[in-house]
């Protein structure tokens, strides 16, 4: 496996693939693998030759107070573990690479944007599109894979591409959870015994939604107080979001019908994690 720190370097090693006629699936990550991301990319090498991964903390996604200085790097773990799930070559730019003085360009994607994750994080989702448009267009790739455990990040890059005409296809994988049903994450590291355990609130209420659907459940009203109660009753959970949303539009649902998306966010003490369940009603 390669790794290449420049855009030029990732440049020719996958035109040197594709001119081998290869098709070059790339995988975007901020690094710090777990089992999540390696999924990502044993899907990536389902419908591609050669898969490319990028690990980039992105300045531009982060905003002021939140964990952009505290993210966890480890390069050499993280280029192991991509090695070991047959990654071709990693892309680890520097923030000069990516964002050279003088850089004034940024993309943008309305609406969807708007609500769950863009609304308690201003500016996110610009960075986020921004810096996946530039992974495309450094990498050129037939095909992209996202997890689904970012939904709304999924369903704003699906739209970005549609939109723009972007050449590539783009896949979304299923959460990955560890034994006990919390979501993998990077950021679970930062959660002490205590928080972990408590952490798992975000699963069981999305389980329990589901059961309530199966029940009967059609009210998205008190389907959402139900579930913030439940995770109201866990002390060290404060809550960022509990959003009941068509899935696609993202925007708030009033009767539960169609292919619904239950996204949550939740804060424990500084860590903030994420969690969602997509259901055929
Ligand atoms: O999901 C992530 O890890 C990031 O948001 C992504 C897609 C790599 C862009 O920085």
């Amino acid at each position: 496996m390669e790794i290449f720190k420049d855009i030029k370097g990732i440049r020719d090693f996958v035109k040197r693939e594709r001119q081998a006629g290869r098709r070059v699936g790339l995988v975007p990550t901020m690094g710090y693998l777990h089992q999540g991301h390696l999924s990502l990319v044993k899907i990536a090498l389902e419908s591609a030759d050669t898969v490319v991964m990028s690990i980039f903390v992105n300045p531009l996604q982060f905003g002021i107070g939140e964990d952009y200085e505290e993210y966890p790097r480890d390069l050499t773990r993280d280029a192991e573990l991509a090695a070991s799930a047959g990654v071709a070559a990693i892309f680890a730019p520097t923030v000069a690479e990516m964002y050279p003085k003088g850089y004034a360009s940024y993309v943008e994607v309305e609406q969807l944007t708007e609500g769950l994750c863009g609304a308690s994080r201003p500016g996110h989702f610009r960075g986020v599109t921004t810096v996946v448009s530039k992974l495309f267009n450094i990498v050129q790739p037939d095909v992209a894979v996202f997890g689904q455990k970012d939904a709304q990040q999924a369903a704003v890059i699906q739209r970005m591409v549609r939109d723009l005409n972007m050449p590539l296809e783009i896949v979304v994988a299923p959460i990955v959870r560890e034994s006990d049903g919390l979501a993998m994450s990077s950021r679970n590291v930062y959660l002490n015994d205590e928080q972990r355990r408590a952490g798992l609130v975000l699963s069981k209420s999305l389980g329990m939604a589901r059961e309530r659907i199966a029940a009967g459940e059609r009210d998205a009203v008190k389907l959402r107080q139900a579930m913030v109660d439940f995770i109201k009753s866990e002390p060290l959970a404060d809550i960022d979001y509990v959003e009941v949303v068509s899935r696609e539009s993202l925007k708030p649902l009033e009767e539960l019908a169609g292919p619904i998306l239950i996204a949550l966010a939740v804060r424990f003490g500084n860590t903030r994690l994420i969690d969602n369940a997509v259901v055929e009603v």
